[in-house]
């Protein structure tokens, strides 16, 4: 029997989706949450969480913004080492230094230490779940899940699969990756808090031999995600139609071989025609928008109104280390300014909810986490939205919560995460 948690402050919950008229209503805040059991147990007011669990240890946070820990809902752990390389864009950034560090996952020891530090350095940014590519070598998956199983996590990951187009040795084969992702899934699925999410990298450095093994495994196991790359730089795009000359568009290279899904998590998604909008729209797969890496490759500007008015399905992520940060706070704040270039500001607690309950749901786990309401896993941040001088005098002008959180959300960074719980233990 776990002894029951209570969390004073300002508790938000979403009760609804924010893109809709007056986003400044979408949520709702209460003096108290209650942990039990790894669970929500209740939200209310201090005196009657107080009253429901008299010897609960109450942990007071005044004033900050207690939040769902933030869902971050596409990140390369591998390239924890190499983040923030110099001036390149996406093919000679992958050859230059993503393809070299990645090498190193060969070895097992190396895989486990960066898995470590990457969650270490995630956690202490206020992330609480992650979907992570990993690298072709089956021991960089056995890391990951291991460092997020031993921290309580609910993590996603999976074995990156490449057969052509990268060094020898990241190099697999439709069979080997068909075989290694299988026993990959059927080791680490629904083991604990864990998730398999089948890996194809992109379109070119798989052949369709290989994207038609993956294709059928996922056919095998359909309540598995599968994550890949979507049209994230024309040059690359330019690539897949020499590459695929029958696909009508990038889009349907994956179609074509059973990866396109519901359950499919499609990064960046800049440059989409008006075929593959439509697909995805009416597939219902996520199109992941990486703020911060598509401003420091070079990629484009995601344009998120218009996806959202399309009816597209969003998550939001750092892409690290092809993004230039591992705080979601930071990609918030990116999100924002990219969305001001495409013409739209973004209201605070649609930023919010992008980082939490969007990008849950597109993982298809709205219903377990993203957001503090009775029943949830109890995953939560604790914002301390004066964390430095600069915003502090910010925040303290502000009328109201989403003017408080705003300063945070573009100026915020560790120092903002005041605490942080996973599956209802305290692990910041
Ligand atoms: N496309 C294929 N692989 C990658 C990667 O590792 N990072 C990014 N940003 N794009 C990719
Ligand atoms: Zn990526």
């Amino acid at each position: 029997m776990q002894t029951d948690i209570i969390l004073t402050g300002q508790v938000l919950s979403f009760d609804r989706w924010p893109f809709g008229d007056s986003p400044a209503d979408s949520a709702t805040l209460s003096g108290a949450v209650l942990l039990r059991q790894g669970r929500i147990a209740d939200v209310g007011t201090v005196a009657a969480l107080t009253q429901k669990a008299p010897d609960a240890i109450v942990h007071n946070h005044g004033d900050a913004l207690i939040t769902a820990g933030f869902v971050d809902a596409h990140v390369h752990y591998p390239q924890t080492a190499m983040i923030a390389s110099w001036g390149k864009r996406l093919i000679d950034w992958l050859n230059s230094y993503t393809f070299p560090e990645e090498l190193r996952f060969a070895d097992p020891i190396y895989a486990a230490r960066i898995a470590g530090r990457y969650l270490d350095l995630t956690l202490a940014n206020g992330t609480t779940t992650v979907v992570s590519y990993c690298t072709i070598h089956p021991a960089s998956v056995d890391a990951f899940f291991t460092a997020a199983r031993s921290r309580g996590l609910r993590a996603v990951a999976g074995k990156t699969c490449m057969d052509r187009n990268a060094p020898a040795d990241l190099l697999d084969t439709a069979r080997s990756a068909y075989d290694d992702s299988k026993a990959l899934l059927e080791k680490w699925h629904g083991v604990d808090r864990l998730s398999y999410a089948i890996t194809p990298r992109f379109s070119p450095t798989s052949t369709p031999a290989q994207l038609e093994a993956l294709g059928t495994l996922w056919a095998e196991h359909p309540d598995c995600l599968m994550q890949t790359h979507l049209s994230e730089q024309t040059d690359e795009i330019a690539w897949v139609k020499s590459l695929y000359p029958t696909a009508r568009d990038y889009l349907e290279t994956y179609e074509m071989h059973g990866l396109l899904g519901a359950r499919g998590l499609y990064g960046h998604a800049i440059h989409l025609e008006p075929r593959e909008r439509d697909r995805l729209a009416e597939v219902g797969g996520a199109l992941i928008h990486c703020p911060t890496s598509n401003t420091f490759i070079g990629s484009g500007l995601f344009d998120m109104a218009a996806r959202i008015t399309e009816g597209q399905r969003v998550g939001l992520a750092t892409d690290t280390g092809g993004g230039s940060s591992f705080s979601m706070l930071r990609t918030m704040a990116a999100a924002y300014e990219i969305g001001q270039l495409s013409g739209t500001a973004l209201h605070p607690a649609q930023l919010l909810w992008l980082a939490t309950a969007g990008s849950a749901q597109a993982l298809q786990m709205g219903d377990r986490i993203g957001n503090i309401t009775v029943g949830m896993e109890a995953d939560l941040v604790v914002l301390d939205l004066a964390s430095t001088p600069a915003i502090a005098q910010r925040s303290a002008r502000a009328g109201e919560i989403w003017e408080a959180l705003f300063p945070t959300i573009m100026m915020g960074d560790d120092r903002a995460i005041r605490q942080v719980w996973v599956g209802g233990k305290q692990a910041i």
